[in-house]
């Protein structure tokens, strides 16, 4: 083909675009993506396969290291992301980029000149695009999914034709990914076109038209999603078969090691968060909390870890009575903790690898001194050992955490924590935002844990997560456990009752 572009065909051409960050490390190599005028195109890949430094090239906050960007037919090369804008082209990050203080109005229109007419102009999107939102409350007090509907309305108010959605279904709970979804369908029916980053193949399966799988900075296959199946799409991900059940091992459960009682929870509001919840975990059995995220699994875990004081009721760790330690203690006593927040409590983005491999352990007598000095090497050495074991990469032991790709973040929480050899493991949405490799290797770690006599606590979101793992579920709804089975006993009927508010009979 000629130089020209098929912009009749293609609204976006990248073409061989490859990108080597100023570290060395060669995140794409030679990747062409293209993407058709009103489409919802799919980008699906493991972590750290490239997609959101794909994303952020073409929408204007990375600079490729070779490649060609086309638009409409025309050759563009952006040296920010405003420059992208003005070509039509806006992205959501994961990390919404509002100002947390100022009314989802005054981000909308933030850095525009006045126009009289702009709330009519932003009411009447609202209406035509089903994102509802209140335009005069403060960014901080409304909830995560409100707050990215407010992001997309800004994009859409500076005229976006190509809204760039970064893995946008994360940190929302079932519902707001449907009308998520609804709105991505109008968008598109009103001649908008979106790239939609995932790892959920149900989702890309469920809204796109068209799929983009990358593996290691590399394009490995473009696939309409009408003729995909999920095995497929995930081969194509990670190179080999997934598989998608993990095998349990039958393993009677021994001492008690977790056992709550009657446990009562205030949240940040003061309200109770947890109503009176009791349960026991023992030894070599994987405890599962389902439900709806909001109704209490947060503040139960914080209590448990010892990062929340629960206001009544008691906790104990292998018989003894732990209410109200604090973590450190906690995890002294063999606590391992496998944070919802990898990126706030989990790690520290800004220190490397190695600092971040002894969070909570650091004043263990392995890494500090006589002089409470710490010993660099066995640091190294220990951190090295997490990075063999549990299969992180990681360009050094020197590298900041945030240089990680998400997967990779989580799996050095995971291997730092398992690696404290704990005897109770309180995983809380351990495989979010993880690729299907990734996310088939931790749960394998979890089940090998309580195999090895561990007990394991699990929150999540994930229904099909629960069910795999857990020996036995508990469904949470407004605070309470509306009852307790053996996986085998419950439909996913049933299940999905529980989450809204049904309780179990005789459960
Ligand atoms: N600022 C950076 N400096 C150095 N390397 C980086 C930087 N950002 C990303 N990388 C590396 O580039 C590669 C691609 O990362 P990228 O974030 O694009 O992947 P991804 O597909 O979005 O992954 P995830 O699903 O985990 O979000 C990874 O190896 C990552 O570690
Ligand atoms: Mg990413």
């Amino acid at each position: 083909m000629a130089a020209g572009s098929r912009g009749a065909e293609h609204l976006i051409e990248m073409r061989g675009i490859t990108k080597i960050y100023p570290d060395g490390t060669v995140a794409l190599r030679g990747v062409d993506f293209y993407v058709r005028r009103g489409e919802i195109h799919g980008l699906l890949g493991e972590n750290g396969a490239g997609k959101t430094t794909l994303m952020k090239i073409l929408s204007g906050l990375l600079r490729p290291t070779s490649g060609e960007i086309w638009v409409n037919g025309r050759k563009v090369s952006f040296k920010s992301a405003s420059e992208a804008l003005k070509m039509g082209i806006g992205m959501v990050h994961q990390h919404l980029a509002l100002v947390q203080v100022f009314t989802v109005y005054e981000n909308i229109v933030l850095g525009l000149k006045a126009e009289g007419d702009a709330r009519l102009r932003i009411e009447k999107l609202m209406e035509e695009t089903g994102l509802k939102v209140p335009l005069d409350v403060r960014i901080e007090n409304l909830p995560f999914g409100v707050r990215q509907r407010a992001e997309i309305l800004k994009m859409l108010y500076r005229n976006v034709d190509v809204l760039i959605l970064d893995e946008p279904t994360t940190n929302l709970t079932p519902v707001e990914t449907d009308e998520l979804f609804e709105t991505l369908r109008r968008l598109k029916n009103q001649g908008k076109t979106v790239i939609f980053i995932t790892h959920k193949l149900r989702e890309v399966l469920e809204v796109t038209d068209r799929v983009t799988v990358l593996r290691n900075g590399r394009v490995v296959g473009v696939v309409e999603t009408s003729k995909a199946t999920p095995q497929q799409l995930a081969k194509m991900m990670v190179g080999r078969e997934v598989v998608f059940t993990v095998s349990k091992p039958p393993r009677e459960p021994g001492e008690p090691i977790l056992e709550v009682r009657d446990l009562w929870v205030r949240n940040d509001l003061g309200e109770w968060a947890v109503k009176g919840v009791s349960f026991t975990v023992k030894a070599g059995e994987i405890f599962g909390i389902a439900g709806v995220e909001g109704n209490g699994q947060s503040e139960l875990i914080q209590a448990i870890t010892g990062l929340r004081r629960p206001e009544k009721g008691r906790i104990l760790l292998e018989g003894r009575d732990v209410t109200g330690f604090p973590p450190s203690k906690l995890y002294r006593m063999g606590l391992g903790h496998i944070p919802e927040d990898r990126q706030g409590l989990g790690l520290v983005l800004d220190m490397n690898v190695a600092e971040n491999s002894i969070l909570g352990v650091q004043r263990g007598r392995r890494f500090m001194g006589k002089f409470y000095n710490l010993l660099w090497s066995s640091i190294r050495r220990h951190a090295s050992q997490i990075i063999e074991r549990f299969a992180v990469v990681a360009p050094s032991l020197d590298a900041p955490v945030r240089s990680l790709s998400g997967g990779n973040q989580q799996k050095l929480v995971v291997g730092r924590e398992l690696s404290k050899e704990p005897k109770l493991i309180v995983a809380a949405q351990p495989t979010r935002g993880l690729d299907v490799a990734a996310t088939e290797y931790i749960r394998k770690l979890l089940v090998d844990m309580r195999t090895r006599g561990k007990a394991v606590l699990l929150v999540s979101a994930d229904l099909d997560e629960v069910l795999q793992l857990s020996d036995r579920i508990a469904v949470m709804y407004e605070g309470e456990f509306m009852g307790i089975a053996r996986p085998e006993e419950l439909t996913r009927e049933q299940i999905g009752m529980m989450m809204g508010g049904y309780r179990l009979a005789g459960g």
